[in-house]
């Protein structure tokens, strides 16, 4: 377990502005959640349990709610034409809406946000069904994207009241994905600060680890990206701008085709990466891959580690060590036709980084794809 020391020693020690216990569900706005459900049950091994939908009361979007060990992801769609979550998904395809989060008192968690600056979007209510209540309200943050903060007063049902339990899911073989390790948001040219000041205003979050560009570049496209995270580091939000290079920077073509503002990539912990992302791709998941030279000094660069260089490389997937321990991590192809949200899998042994010794050989194969694309 990490010390108070720790903290101080790697990042500014911040003070969360009121009681927030973890990342409680993300929702997605989809364009056909019913088949967006397949997909992340049968690719990625969620167990779907819950259900809202006409069927449960609700006329007028669908909502699935998919499960695997602490992550819960909620892919919602609208029924009508009139519905103006239509308005998002016109506008960002499929994508992520509401990064909610579990919090001890949802009054509180609104009263201080919006007086700090966060624009209010539902005022705190209470929701109840048969196996009791929550208190909810939420929030602005950046694009179109919201933080809803869930308090759980008494409720035992399968996630919010309003949804039903459904049956034993036969698709479902889970992965190993745990727990969501960060959530990445990419801003607009020079909106970066901004964010970052909500975070820390609004929350009390704290700068984490922060690169400059010149960390973050190759020859063709570049970022720059800073790190905000919550007192006990459970939540990590990267904060991301584009910044100059030869070429469009890949935050760039995303805000292009996002139309603004958006969360980038989620990145879920795994125990075993490789016994993941082997599963994942036998599941037909398709992942960026990584040039053979990356391989050729690995072990040079991250010296001995518990797996075996040849299943990495196999893999494709990425090693970064920092003063702490080490990382991997594998990122896949974006999630739909719109070169916008994608997921990364990543296992942490002592690393805390989020990959900067990998960035340089991540872009240069992301920009490969966006030359295919011809959006270099
Ligand atoms: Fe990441």
């Amino acid at each position: 377990m990490e010390t108070a020391a720790d903290l101080q020693n790697t990042s500014e020690l911040s003070q969360d502005l009121f009681e927030i216990l973890g990342t409680h569900h993300l929702q997605f706005y989809v364009g056909n959640a019913r088949q967006s459900a397949y997909y992340y049950r049968r690719a990625f091994g969620f167990e779907l349990i819950g259900y809202e939908g006409p069927e449960t009361g609700n006329p007028e979007t669908a909502s699935y709610v998919l499960k695997q060990n602490k992550i819960v992801f909620v892919l919602t769609s609208p029924i009508l034409s009139t519905h103006p979550i239509n308005d998002f998904i016109v506008k960002h395809g499929d994508g992520v809406r509401d990064i909610a989060l579990s919090v001890g008192n949802a009054d509180e968690a609104y009263k201080i946000a919006t007086q700090n600056g966060a624009e209010g979007v539902t005022e705190p209510y209470t929701r109840t069904d048969k196996f009791g209540s929550v208190r909810v309200a939420t929030v602005k943050t950046y694009g179109d994207t919201v933080h809803t903060f869930v308090q759980n007063i008494d409720y035992t049902g399968v996630f919010l009241p309003g949804f039903a339990a459904t049956p034993k899911d036969p698709l479902a073989k889970p992965v190993g994905l745990l727990h969501v390790d960060h959530i990445v948001g990419n801003m607009g040219w020079n909106q970066m600060e901004d964010t970052v000041n909500y975070y820390k205003r609004v929350f009390g979050f704290s700068k984490f680890v922060s690169f400059d560009d010149k960390d973050i570049s190759t020859e063709y496209s570049s970022l720059k990206s800073t790190v905000v995270a919550n007192q006990n580091k459970w939540i990590k939000f990267p904060i991301n701008e584009p910044a100059q290079g030869i070429k469009k920077s890949q935050i760039e073509e995303y805000i292009k085709f996002n139309n603004g503002p958006g969360v980038q990539h989620i990145a879920m912990e795994s125990a075993n990466i490789i016994e993941t992302i082997t599963a994942l791709k036998a599941n037909g998941v398709e992942f960026i891959s990584t040039p053979e030279s990356y391989y050729v000094t690995l072990a040079e660069r991250v010296g001995t580690i518990d797996e075996d260089f040849k299943a990495i490389q196999n893999l494709s997937i990425l090693v970064d060590r920092d003063d702490k321990g080490y990382m991997l991590q594998l990122f896949t192809r974006p999630q739909q036709d719109r070169p916008t949200l994608f997921i990364e899998i990543i296992q942490r042994k002592g690393g805390e980084s989020f990959g900067k010794g990998n960035f340089k050989a991540l872009f240069e194969a992301i920009e490969r794809e966006q030359e295919l694309r011809g959006n270099l």
